[in-house]
């Protein structure tokens, strides 16, 4: 019997690798021969671990299951599918799951992420295979055609970022992946490098083919160890059999690909100060112009995409341009991997079209404030992004109509606080964050925040609140306007956010502070 315990961090956090040994040694005693796969998690992180157990009928799932539950689970049938309280049915039926729309993550969950034959047995490297027998031009209008955007959080059309790359003329390209999954409440860069990262690998070989470059690297944040594991031993396994290096799949064209540790800053997660990490310096941020699609990894002309980008090129490839595409709404195409997390009872990822409300996220899927108290407040797009009241939570996933309401949707992560959140302190939280992981090059976000914070100080001890007020404003309009990369650029978002929606939490009425 085939029993699945996932090994994501979030399910190994809440004792997962305990359980698995449980369930081994306790079928053992029971004279019971059971084969444990440790797959990824399906992300409904209310009931990790979740075990599930290979029936006739499909997967059956149970959860939140801990080591102490498991010797009544077996006495209950958990290897038949039996009857139990932790008992959740069919995985694919439960609703949070049912009622997704899996492209990225089609394969998260289900498949043991370092196995490539069960990679394979899933559709896996299906992309590759067409983009072998295109031309590089064909390959990038195939990504154009398909509406993505970068997923990293500015939504640049990927196809678009990858023409320039393509037309630069050098004799080295690289394919640089943005794995410095740095936004607060996000996780989804995470889960496809731990739970299907042959997923990421097969992308970065299609861009490598798309762009003409050989080389590619995997920036990690270091507080992502079990990606740097899991990824370091797919990008094994893809070599060893011919789907990494100097000769792709007898194809006579190569892509070789490392994984690189960052070391903790925030900043490294832009990506001219990543590009500067990587080759060894501070991660201090680079004026643009000139793109790193033109001068990008040591001068040369580099691919820079997010994990979620990357990871989508093979559905993209495998099924066509049309198919992605016609998931979404207007310049929104296909669908984005939300984060729910903050206080909501059911936090996990869904992977959604464009096109849902932030409502029918936060209460239909997120199941409302895990303190049953009324939503408050929401931060969308990480702690640069807008926090929004109740009256914008039937605005639709959709960059554009994120933009017109002041907001960002950023990576997609999705912050929730019920009526106790304090706004005032949120605002200086931001400012705070951002005088922090600030890399200081530029003035308006180095000192800017610092005075940032003091000035909050002053409105929350209740100084001369209407002129501070004024002044926390002019400063954020300085911030900006003037400010070299989106760190100091949107640090303003969740503070000016946080004064026109919640006034009464900084004490003045809200006419006063216009
Ligand atoms: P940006 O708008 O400057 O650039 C977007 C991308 O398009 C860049 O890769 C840029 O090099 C590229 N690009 C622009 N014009 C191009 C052209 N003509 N040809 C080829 N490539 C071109 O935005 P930026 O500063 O890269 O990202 C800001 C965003 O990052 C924010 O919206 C924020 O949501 C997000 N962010 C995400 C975080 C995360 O953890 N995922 C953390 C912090 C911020
Ligand atoms: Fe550095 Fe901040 Fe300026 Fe960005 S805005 S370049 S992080 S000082």
């Amino acid at each position: 019997v085939t029993v699945y315990v996932p090994r994501d961090s979030t399910a190994l956090a809440l004792g997962a690798d305990e359980v698995a040994l449980a369930l081994r040694e306790q079928a053992a005693a029971r004279g019971a021969d059971i084969n444990v796969v440790r797959n990824g998690s399906h992300g409904m992180f209310w009931l990790e671990p979740l075990v599930e157990v290979a029936t006739p009928q499909g997967r059956i799932a149970y959860g939140p299951v801990s080591e102490d539950d498991v010797a009544g689970l077996l006495d209950a049938g958990l290897l038949q599918g039996g009857a139990h309280p932790l008992r959740q049915g069919p995985t694919q039926e439960i609703p949070y799951l049912k009622r997704q729309e899996r492209l990225t993550f089609a394969r998260v969950g289900i498949t043991d992420p370092v196995s490539l034959d069960d990679y394979l047995a899933h559709e896996g490297y299906a992309g590759l295979d067409r983009a072998l027998s295109m031309s590089p031009e064909a390959i990038v209008q195939e990504v154009l055609d398909s509406g993505l955007r970068g997923r990293g959080g500015a939504a640049f059309p990927t196809g678009i970022k990858w023409k320039t790359v393509l037309g630069a003329q050098a004799a080295q390209k690289y394919v640089v992946c943005n794995a410095d999954e740095g936004d607060s409440g996000t996780f989804s860069d995470r889960m496809i490098m731990e739970d299907d990262p042959y997923v990421l690998i097969e992308g970065m070989t299609i861009a490598g083919l798309a762009v003409g470059a050989t080389q590619g690297y995997i920036y990690v944040r270091s507080e992502y160890p079990h990606a740097i594991a899991a990824l370091n031993e797919a990008i094994a396994h893809a070599g060893s059999r011919g789907y990494l290096g100097a000769d792709l799949l007898g194809s006579g064209r190569a892509f070789h690909l490392e994984v690189r540790k960052g070391a903790g800053a925030y900043v490294c997660g832009e990506e001219t100060a990543l590009l500067e990490s990587l080759e060894g310096k501070r991660g201090i941020v680079r004026a643009k112009p000139p793109l790193p699609a033109l001068q990008g990894l040591f001068g040369q002309p580099t691919v820079i995409n997010n994990v979620i980008s990357l990871a989508t090129v093979p559905i993209v490839l495998a099924r066509g341009a049309a198919f992605y595409r016609d998931y979404g709404m207007g310049r929104s195409r296909g669908t984005l991997p939300l984060q729910l997390a903050g206080n909501l009872k059911y936090g996990g990822l869904v992977e959604k079209a464009f096109g849902i409300t932030l409502r029918e996220l936060l209460f239909g899927y997120g199941g409302g404030a895990e303190t049953d108290r009324p939503i408050r407040a929401v931060q969308v797009g990480g702690p640069l992004g807008a926090y929004l009241p109740e009256s914008a939570f039937d605005t639709p996933i959709d960059y554009e109509a994120f933009a017109a309401i002041g907001a960002v949707l950023g990576h997609g992560g999705i912050v929730a606080f019920d009526d106790t959140v304090d706004m005032a302190r949120q605002a200086r939280y931001a400012m705070e964050f951002c005088a922090l992981e600030s890399c200081g090059k530029c003035t308006p976000c180095r000192i800017g925040s610092t005075r940032g914070v003091e000035v909050v100080d002053r409105i929350i001890a209740n100084q001369n609140r209407p002129q501070q007020i004024h002044l926390l404003r002019d400063l954020c309009d300085l911030m900006l306007h003037g400010s070299l990369c989106a760190m100091g650029g949107m640090t303003p978002y969740p503070v000016l956010s946080a004064l026109d929606h919640f006034p009464e939490d900084f004490g003045a009425p809200r006419d006063a502070q216009q």
